[in-house]
């Protein structure tokens, strides 16, 4: 069901429950008031015939005094007054004027009606004649009153009903545009289209949600370029990795083959110093393990795996102050953290390595301290990195990829990270990842 029609159909329960509510409380009230209006005419009119009978002596009254005194009462509303004479027959009688034209719907009238009071009065006149006057309520014209109110005050109801639910459609109809225009754009967002953003909203809480997603979009834009940026980069590195590696092969391989190669010839000519020959090929396999090992290190810090990472980040260190005696190292390392597996280690190194590489190119510093701890052991246990130097910090001067990739290596472990550069204050580099403990294989 829409909601459109769940709204509406809540609305129109809700009114059939209100307007039979307010229906049998209106029958209610309406009762009531015409049982408390026709007993007050009623004990009125009985007041006023006492008081005026207790005037007159009863036996020497007139006819034309006691229909006076009738007279006076003959006015007072929902009353019925009878007179009858001695053999019964109704001679004369006072009603109130005829509403038999307005008269309200009969289920309305017996709804409301409930028993009434009557009175009878026997009266000798002064001729000896005997009359008997019955005063009884009569409720129509206040049942008539009371209907008229009633309806009035349906139509009122009914029409305050009406400007609610056409106020209700109309605030609706925005709200569905304005959903409309959400669900389109989370659409756009969906199937890639970054660059479209929802208009702004009216009504503040889609506008809220509009914005979050004009963030989001922009948000899922910046990660989808950076990512896209950041495998070009790895393809890129990857070739120019090949290309070195191809001509490191050609030039001190494929040379130094060569030479082994050619001297294998040589041994074999007659009077050929086998003795020199066997030193140069033992000098040339040396050289060539060296440049394996070379290559091995450049493509993975094989001491990780061995050392241990406290180790391993020692090492580098090491060959750091070596490489620039005038920078001082600082490392504040955690002894636990040679107990994390290898492919967090890894993300470690790589980002200590690259701040150390940015700091030596970007910085201008005199000072590097290097926080490698670990943190939460009783909550949820994470590696805390934090790099800070004391160089010029500031904008930054370039579009690289060694900060992009940190982040990259850090988010995609479940971690967070941090790249803070303050002019002449320097950069704060903080990452922090989940631990990973060895496994049993590492
Ligand atoms: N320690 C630092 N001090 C000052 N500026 C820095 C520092 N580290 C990074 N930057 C700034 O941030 C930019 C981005 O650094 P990033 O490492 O991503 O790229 P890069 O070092 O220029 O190139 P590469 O892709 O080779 O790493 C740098 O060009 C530099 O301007
Ligand atoms: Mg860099």
């Amino acid at each position: 069901m829409s909601l459109r029609g769940l709204i509406n159909s809540r609305i129109l329960f809700s009114v059939i429950i209100i307007s039979m509510f307010g229906s049998v409380l209106t029958i209610w009230q309406a009762r009531q008031s015409v049982e408390r209006e026709v007993n007050s005419s009623f004990n009125l009119a009985l007041q006023m015939m006492d008081l005026g009978f207790s005037h007159l002596s009863r036996t020497s009254m007139t006819e034309y005094e006691w229909l006076q005194q009738i007279s006076a009462i003959q006015h007072t509303r929902h009353l019925h007054i009878s007179i009858f004479n001695e053999e019964g027959e109704e001679v004369e009688w006072f009603v109130p004027d005829s509403i038999e034209d307005e008269r309200p719907p009969e289920w309305f009238v017996r709804a409301v009606k409930t028993t009434y009071p009557s009175a009878n009065y026997d009266i000798r006149l002064a001729d000896g004649r005997l009359k008997q006057i019955i005063v009884r309520a009569d409720p129509l014209d206040e049942i008539v009153e009371t209907w008229e109110e009633s309806v009035a005050y349906f139509w009122s109801v009914m029409t305050m009903i009406g400007v609610i639910f056409l106020a209700i459609n109309i605030v609706f109809n925005s709200m569905l545009q304005a959903v409309r225009s959400i669900v389109v754009g989370l659409r756009r967002v969906e199937s890639g289209q970054y660059g479209r953003k929802l208009p702004p909203f009216k009504i503040s809480e889609f506008d809220a949600i509009a914005t979050e997603i004009n963030h989001l979009s922009d948000a899922l834009k910046l990660a989808k370029d950076n990512n896209q940026a950041l495998a070009r980069h790895t393809m890129q590195i990857q070739e120019s990795e090949r290309r070195n590696l191809s001509r490191e092969l050609h030039d001190e391989m494929g040379q130094s083959l060569t030479a082994v190669k050619a001297m294998s010839t040589a041994i074999r000519q007659p009077g050929a110093d086998v003795a020199k020959i066997s030193e140069s090929i033992a000098d040339i396999c040396n050289h060539l393990a060296g440049v394996v090992r070379s290559m091995m290190r450049t493509l993975h810090p094989l001491s990780l795996a061995d050392l241990g990472l406290g180790a391993t980040l020692s090492d580098l260190i090491n060959e750091w102050r070596r490489r620039y005696p005038d920078l001082v190292i600082k490392l504040d390392y955690d002894e636990r953290l040679d107990q994390v597996a290898h492919e967090l280690a890894i993300h470690v190194y790589r980002i200590a390595q690259e701040c150390l590489t940015n700091v030596v190119r970007h910085a201008n510093a005199t000072e590097v301290t290097l926080v490698i701890r670990q943190e939460g052991e009783h909550t949820s246990p994470r590696v805390v990195m934090r790099i800070r130097d004391n160089g010029q910090g500031g904008e930054s001067s370039g579009h690289g990829f060694g900060v992009l990739a940190m982040r990259e290596r850090v988010e995609n472990m479940g971690g967070r990270f941090r790249f803070e550069s303050e002019a002449g204050k320097g950069v704060c580099v903080s990452a922090w990842m989940p631990i990973i403990e060895k496994s049993d294989n590492e």
